[in-house]
């Protein structure tokens, strides 16, 4: 895994990473967002350029440097990421959806900012679902052969008593129909934020790899190595 840095094994593959996590405003100061700091997204660019891959990275909300030499894009909102996946994602061999996206916004964005209209009452809030990026992209490559042959998702997901996080993740990656999903196991130990990620590697045929586990730049590889792989002899 280590000697990934220097090995070219995306040598003349083009990625796109999206990264972070949206905004959805409420109103022109405030927003609904997530604890996304955009760590892993920007490791998996890191060890993408590392592997000799032109890397686009769609950014939304990084707390952490890009960088130097991947094409900078920047997204706000899951609207405005949508936008963008579908302006850069054409013509790219590969996708990787890692930013987390709100699976909600706000119904109305005010024009003006939410005041305080007497001393109690307070406003409520009506959220709508946003589109599934991942899935639409998918979908519209059945009439776009332009966009990318191999999709990537990431699902952090919990094991409870109807399922494992294997099983979350099988029915996951089916529903969106990608061809590779990496599983991140949250929970107990393994918390969001922390620095150690424990990943599995679900394919679309039914296979996975060996489970990983390490620092976002070690998981980012190990990610990268498996797409490597997997994509061999799909080059455009
Ligand atoms: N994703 C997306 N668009 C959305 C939500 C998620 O493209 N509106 C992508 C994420 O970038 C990630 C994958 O879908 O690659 C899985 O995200 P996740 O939140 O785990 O999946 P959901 O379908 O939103 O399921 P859940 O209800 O468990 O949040
Ligand atoms: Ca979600």
């Amino acid at each position: 895994v280590q000697d990934l840095l220097s090995d070219p094994i995306l040598a003349g593959t083009s990625v796109v990473i999206t990264a972070g996590g949206t905004r959805e405003p409420l109103d022109p100061v405030r927003f609904l967002g997530n604890r996304s700091s955009g760590r892993q997204g920007v490791a998996l660019a890191q060890a993408a350029l590392a592997a000799g891959a032109d890397v686009t990275l769609i950014a939304t909300h990084l707390e952490v440097q890009v960088p130097h030499g991947v094409h900078l894009v920047h997204a706000s909102s899951a609207l405005e990421l949508r936008e963008a996946v579908f302006e850069h994602a054409p013509g790219k061999d590969v996708l990787i959806m890692n930013a987390a996206v709100a699976d909600f916004r706000p119904a109305k964005i005010e024009n003006s900012k939410i005041k305080k209209r007497d001393e109690h009452s307070a406003p409520v809030i009506e959220l709508v679902r946003n589109p599934d990026i991942l899935a639409e992209v998918v979908q519209a490559r059945s009439e776009n052969s332009q966009l990318p042959e191999f999709i990537v998702g990431f699902a952090a997901e919990t094991g409870d008593d109807q399922g494992t996080v294997l099983d979350y993740g099988r029915a996951k990656l089916q529903r969106k129909g990608c061809e590779m999903l990496v599983v991140n196991e949250v929970g107990a130990n393994l918390t969001f934020g922390q620095e150690t990620n424990t990943i599995q590697v679900l394919f679309a045929d039914g296979s996975e790899a060996v489970p990983a586990a390490g620092s976002k730049l070690e998981v980012a590889r190990v990610v990268i190595e498996q797409i490597s792989h997997a994509t061999k002899g799909h080059k455009r």
